[in-house]
């Protein structure tokens, strides 16, 4: 095989993260490669899984073999067998990584698939309690230590993770110290609102969530393939935010959405806000960051409340089914996001149903 890059395709939340990101990379890394699919082999179409940016804030739940796993810092290739990188823009406290290694292993999946680059930072037990002092109340973090982490990052006076692995035998394995060949499957974290540059600063994150991002992973622009937007079919928001009001929680549709589908967060088990899917910012996500194609996800849970509503032009609009609201999604976003060339409306745990590379 050549150890040239083939191609990089890259999945990323077109919302406010939880739109079922894991789901879609768990599901992508799952898929055989052509020769092996020939004689019958395991080898994946992947050769590396990689994380461009974030760190334990995230929460992915994946379903792999009827089981569900939660997962914070590691990307959805180890559930496959696939070389599973942790890229340079990403921060990492590594206590929590060792505990993930362990539930990973526990769990019958090889954490020594996992690889992190040379200058991945550091997330440090004082980056946290500052998180914990300073900002959990006021901006609703997860206080995981992120924003300190990259301050000292920016800041220049961050620890990079070449620095631990030259003094730790146990981190020296799983020091990337290769290059990147293949194809390589990008997993986003979090998702466009909140981005540093993008979101409603600052109820944001500190890094850069959009899939111009995925190329501080190594490699050049043109290698994208494929991008993948991942959103709900309802919105929904972990974490303050003017744009997501604790009004809210008042109305009893959005209470009862928020019900069915289980609306809590990964990492910090807060209950999440939940609203009306706003049809104007996906396609103002999708026209800025990319996407051809969009993957639609938990339209089971809509079905299960009977309440088919979004916001189109400002205005609240009601259908009388789930075919309907997906046709009208369909007919806008066809017109109004010229890029796109394929929409999913998924409703499975592990499977995109319809998509095959
Ligand atoms: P931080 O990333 O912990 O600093 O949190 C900043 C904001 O991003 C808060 O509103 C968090 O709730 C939100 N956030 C961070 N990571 C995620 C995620 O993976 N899913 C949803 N919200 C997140």
């Amino acid at each position: 095989m050549s150890r040239e890059i083939i191609s990089v395709d890259v999945v990323y939340g077109a919302d406010y993260g939880d739109g079922g990101k894991g789901k879609v990379s768990s599901y992508l890394s799952s898929f055989k490669s052509k020769a092996a699919k020939i004689f019958g082999a395991d080898d994946k179409h992947y050769n590396f899984v990689a994380r461009w940016g974030g760190g334990q804030n995230a929460g992915h739940t994946v379903f792999v073999g009827g089981k569900k796993y939660k997962t914070h810092m590691v990307p959805s290739g180890v559930f496959h067998g696939v070389t599973s990188l942790i890229g340079p823009g990403c921060v990492v406290n590594l206590e929590l990584l060792k505990e993930e290694f362990s539930y990973l292993r526990e769990s019958g999946f090889d954490p020594n698939l996992i690889k992190i680059s040379p200058s991945t930072h550091i997330v440090t037990a004082e980056h946290i309690d500052e998180d914990r002092k300073n900002l959990a109340k006021k901006l609703g973090t997860t206080s995981k230590g992120i924003a300190p982490a990259y301050s000292d990052k920016y800041a220049r006076t961050g620890i990079q993770f070449k620095d631990v692995a030259a003094l730790d035998s146990f981190w020296k394995k799983h020091l990337f110290d290769g290059r990147l060949y293949g194809n390589i499957l990008c997993e986003g974290a979090q998702g466009f609102f909140l981005d540093i540059n993008w979101g409603n600063y600052p109820y944001v994150t500190s890094s850069e969530t959009l899939p111009y991002a995925a190329c501080s992973i190594g490699f050049s622009p043109k290698k994208i393939k494929n991008i993948y937007a991942v959103a709900k079919i309802y919105d929904t928001r972990s974490g303050e935010d003017p744009d997501f009001p604790e009004t809210l929680f008042d109305n009893p549709e959005l209470l009862s959405i928020a019900d069915a589908g289980q609306e809590y967060g990964t990492t910090t088990g807060r209950r999440r806000k939940v609203n009306y899917l706003n049809l104007d910012r996906l396609i103002f996500a999708l026209n800025t960051a990319g996407g051809n194609h969009l993957i639609i996800s938990k339209c089971d849970i809509l079905e299960a409340v009977n309440i088919y509503k979004l916001f189109y032009k400002n205005d609240l609009l009601t259908f009388e089914s789930i075919d309907l609201m997906k046709n009208f999604i369909l007919a806008r976003l066809s017109v109004e996001c010229p890029e796109l060339e394929r929409i999913y409306y998924s409703s499975s745990t592990d499977v995109v149903e319809g998509l095959t590379i």
